[in-house]
């Protein structure tokens, strides 16, 4: 929204049902379930008298001409709900409309399956501006039902770069909200040709083939899909078989995808928190803030519940987006840490969110086996800067609590919680990594963060590792994370110029025969592919 001057973008759901009110408008006769919220703007929703899905509703927006832009929310929640934009444009001498739909915790997209018509009462006066239209929602596909108006979308519009693999010289590349593409690549390194394999909007990041490369899985928040695939033509069967289903289409909405190359029928999905902070994430039979493996050869007739199927690869993980296998099969993973953090002591709050807590780097272990353990979220976190919680002396790496209590005081952590193997700088949003060919490295991908000003990580980082008779681990001791514990790579200068629409933001990384890593980048409006290696 480069036009807008001045702006105010509300969720809305129906939860504002106490203090709605239903008014009449003149022109139209229609009658609306009205609400009028900060910025002298009132949304009125008017729906028809059925439960049956495919029905049209009406919008009615007007806004003081103050407010350059408006956004309507069609649901309580960010990614995957659609959203209604309205505008003046004085030259045209109308105001306009925009369908959007987020498909992550990203941009808005342009989002085409709810089919618009302007209405009577459509205009602007010296004051205000009212946008009156007819929505038909043209969506085909269910899985997206939020509790509210569940008309369920069907994601269109291609969005950014999110994840992909190499396969027979070609990189296959899930674009959120497009679908799956695979690319040839050529001598030198680059793309010589695209093409697209699966249509289907709703991927958003998770994307692996089998060890035998015939079939091809892939994700969207809420289920895991499997196809046939053909790595000759680089094309799938004509249908898809669900492999994993029950999962949340809250919060964090990605489900990275992986098989232990040790265990290569062992489905790995790591399913994030649904908020910040998701309490109900500190039970394990909840199913959320964990990583699960499921077994595709005992393959149950409609898949498996993510919540009840499989087993546990640890919980209280907050949200691990990358994964990565040590020379010995363990599994790893980098976690995204929480947002707007407080310290409590004795009923005094102190924000300390600006560099705690730090973001992780987790052992998991052997994939092979169930791990029950719990990892901390969203009780026990990981100090990074230690000067901010001025009520103990922590160092780097130490766990703590938000508000320590009788029962529950940061010592706790330390006999409950499995604590982190590397500390990394708080925000960075950590969200792939992957070991060099002799697992000296562990390469990260820090997305960069939104909640910490100046604004850090847009790059892409390098740990150390060792293996001595314990196994592998960082080189670094977690105490020493801030000097020794990783270094850059890749980076972006000036980075506290850095924003969600400014500077390179690496996602996730492949690795081809040579070592040179593709890292895809999801700045702002547009997916892009670098591609780095050794001199
Ligand atoms: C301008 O439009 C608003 C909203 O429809 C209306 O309340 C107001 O009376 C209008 N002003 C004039 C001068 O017509
Ligand atoms: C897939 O669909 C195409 C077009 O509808 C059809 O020609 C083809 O036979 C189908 N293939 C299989 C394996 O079902
Ligand atoms: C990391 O977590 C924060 C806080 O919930 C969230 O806003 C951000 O989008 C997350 N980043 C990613 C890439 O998961
Ligand atoms: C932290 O350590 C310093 C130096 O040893 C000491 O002066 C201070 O009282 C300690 N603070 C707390 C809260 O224990
Ligand atoms: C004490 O802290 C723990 C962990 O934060 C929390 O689950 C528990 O509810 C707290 N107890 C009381 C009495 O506040
Ligand atoms: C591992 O690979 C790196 C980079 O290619 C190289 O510098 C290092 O010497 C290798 N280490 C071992 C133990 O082979
Ligand atoms: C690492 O953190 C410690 C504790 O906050 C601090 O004393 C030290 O200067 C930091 N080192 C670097 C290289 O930032």
């Amino acid at each position: 929204m480069k036009t807008s001057v001045a702006g105010s973008l509300m969720l809305a759901s129906f939860a504002l049902g106490q203090i709605s009110k239903r008014y009449c408008d003149a022109s139209t006769s229609i009658c609306y379930t009205g609400w009028t919220g900060g910025n002298g703007v009132t949304i009125g929703v008017a729906l028809p008298d059925t439960t049956e899905s495919g029905f049209d509703t009406v919008l009615q927006i007007t806004s003081p001409i103050a407010n350059g832009w408006v956004g309507f929310s069609w649901g309580g929640t960010m990614p995957y709900v659609p959203l209604t934009l309205g505008w003046v444009n004085k030259a045209a001498n109308t105001v306009i409309y925009s369908s959007r739909m987020a498909f992550g915790l990203s941009l808005p997209q342009a989002y085409s399956s709810a089919e618009y018509t302007y209405m009577k009462g459509t205009g602007y006066n010296d004051t205000h501006w009212t946008l009156n239209c007819d929505i038909t929602n043209t969506r085909t596909d269910t899985n997206w039902c939020s509790k509210f108006l569940c008309w369920g979308f069907y994601p269109p519009f291609s969005g950014a770069d999110r994840k992909w693999l190499e396969s027979a010289g070609r990189l296959l590349i899930v674009q959120n909200g497009l679908g799956i593409t695979a690319h040839t690549i050529g001598n030198d390194g680059c793309l010589t040709s695209a093409k697209t394999v699966i249509a289907q909007r709703n991927l958003n990041h998770g994307i692996v083939l089998s060890a035998d490369g015939k079939t091809l899985y892939a994700s969207s928040a809420t289920q895991v899909y499997a196809w046939d695939y053909d790595a000759a033509t680089s094309s799938v069967g004509n249908s898809s078989r669900i492999v994993v289903s029950g999962m949340d289409s809250k919060g964090h909405v990605t489900r990275t995808l992986a098989f232990p190359p040790k265990h290569p029928h062992l489905l790995i999905v790591s399913h994030g928190s649904n908020d910040n902070f998701d309490y109900e994430a500190g039970n394990i039979k909840v199913g959320r803030s964990c990583i699960k493996a499921f077994d595709v050869k005992k393959l149950p007739m409609n898949g498996y519940d993510y919540p009840t199927g499989g087993y546990h690869l640890g919980y209280g993980l907050r949200n691990g987006v990358g994964l990565a296998f040590d020379g010995d099969g363990g599994l790893w993973e980098v976690e995204n840490a929480s947002d707007e953090i407080h310290r409590t002591v004795d009923g005094t709050s102190i924000d300390i969110h600006v560099d705690n807590p730090a973001d992780e780097l987790n052992y998991i272990g052997d994939p092979s086996k169930e791990n029950t353990q719990w990892y901390g979220y969203p009780t026990c976190y990981t100090v990074w800067k230690p000067d901010l919680i001025t009520d103990h002396n922590f160092t780097i790496g130490d766990q703590f609590v938000l508000t320590p209590n009788a029962t529950f005081a940061d010592a706790a952590c330390k006999t409950k919680s499995v604590a982190a193997k590397l500390a990394l700088q708080a925000h960075s949003a950590p969200l792939d990594a992957v070991f060099d060919k002799n697992f000296t490295s562990l390469y990260v991908t820090f997305h960069g963060s939104w909640n910490r000003n100046p604004s850090t990580g847009f790059k892409v980082v390098q740990v150390p590792f060792k293996k001595d008779a314990s196994g592998f681990s960082p080189k670094s001791a977690i105490a020493q994370s801030n000097s020794t514990g990783y270094t850059d790579i890749l980076w972006n200068p000036e980075v506290e110029h850095c924003s969600t629409t400014q500077c390179f933001r690496p996602v996730s990384i492949a690795k081809d025969r040579f070592e040179r890593m593709y890292i895809t980048s999801d700045s702002g409006m547009e997916g892009e592919l670098l591609l780095l290696g050794r001199a």
